[in-house]
């Protein structure tokens, strides 16, 4: 039952839910199930709840409409509100939700306002190996929507930066930040910063120092990859011990050759982690999320 909760609020496609709702009644969709499907997906949403606490029986038809009512339409971009539930297996069963406002289609709103897979597989990663995180200064570049920066910001960083370089990607990720309950910087002082940062027009001065860098998704334009490697590049080689780990899709192998002898002729060590670096599954509700097509890799500064 809670697998399906989690599909239903990360918005997974109807055919999973429908899937996941047999599965809970047996192979079919009793009386039972709808009524158990009313009550813990449907009518546990926050704005039906506040309905029925102030009138005595709320409209049929707002039951109806609540798919409808999920779907906020902001400034002519359809936007929505997704919740991701993830539970890290282990011994301290450390579990969460993160809601995001996400585009609904790929482009819309910048690339970084949808969730990709790649970060998906980020947060896992971060989840399942939190003492990477705790108690370092943490670098995220292209934040996009803020899953992993959400999952970073509760691992117990000594200081976290997250950034991204789109103008309407990095407004979205500063409000995904809010509604997740992260305080946000104004001064320097703050623990977890937001900043816009163009690959294209980092320099040194303006860059923090980093334990390690995170970035999900951000090898996939060519165009792109020289100005990323600058980046890694000042941010690696003012750190002796500091580290980045990358998730990748696979995708265009030609890509990832591309990245690998451009930092490579930046001073850079790319290895590939896929497959010493496993993260645990924690976002059991992402039925659909396929994590055979991963990469990792992790970068360093060539000892000089
Ligand atoms: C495919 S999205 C991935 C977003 C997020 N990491 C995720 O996995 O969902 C790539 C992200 O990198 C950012 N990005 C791409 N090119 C950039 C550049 N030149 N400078 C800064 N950010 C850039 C985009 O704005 C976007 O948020």
């Amino acid at each position: 039952m809670e697998e399906l909760v989690s599909a239903y609020r990360a918005m997974e496609a109807p055919s999973v839910i429908v899937s996941l709702a047999r599965g809970f009644g047996g192979g079919c969709l009793s009386e039972q199930v709808q009524q158990v499907f009313m009550d813990r997906c449907v009518k546990d949403e926050q704005f039906i709840l506040a309905v029925e606490a102030e009138s005595s029986c709320a409209l049929d038809s707002l039951y109806d409409e609540h798919a409808a009512l999920l779907l906020r339409i902001e400034d002519g971009n359809s936007m929505a509100y997704k919740t991701f539930s993830y539970a890290v297996p282990g011994e301290d069963k450390r579990s969460g939700t993160v809601t995001l406002r996400l585009s609904l289609n790929m482009l819309e709103g910048g690339t970084g306002c949808f969730c990709w897979p790649a970060g998906v597989y980020l947060a896992e990663l971060v989840l399942s190996y939190p003492w990477l995180i705790k108690g370092k200064r943490c670098l995220e570049l292209g934040s996009g929507a803020g899953l992993v920066g959400v999952c970073l910001a509760r691992l117990q960083p000594f200081e976290l930066v997250l950034t991204d370089g789109d103008l309407s990607t990095f407004a979205n990720l500063r409000h995904n930040l809010e509604i997740n309950g992260i305080v946000l910087d104004t001064d320097e002082q703050e623990k977890v910063k937001c900043r816009r940062l163009e690959w294209e027009d980092a320099c040194s001065t303006e860059l923090y120092k980093a334990d390690i860098i995170l970035g999900a998704d951000i090898i996939y334009d060519t165009a792109c990859i020289p100005h990323l490697v600058k980046v890694l590049a000042l941010l690696l080689q003012a750190d002796a011990g500091a580290e980045a780990i990358l998730a990748t899709v696979k995708r265009n192998p030609d890509t990832i050759s591309a990245f690998c002898n451009a930092a490579t002729q930046a001073g850079l060590e790319v290895s590939d982690v896929s497959r010493t670096m496993v993260p645990l599954k924690c976002f059991q509700g992402l039925v659909s999320f396929d994590n055979s097509n991963m990469l990792l890799h992790k970068v360093v500064a060539k000892p000089v």
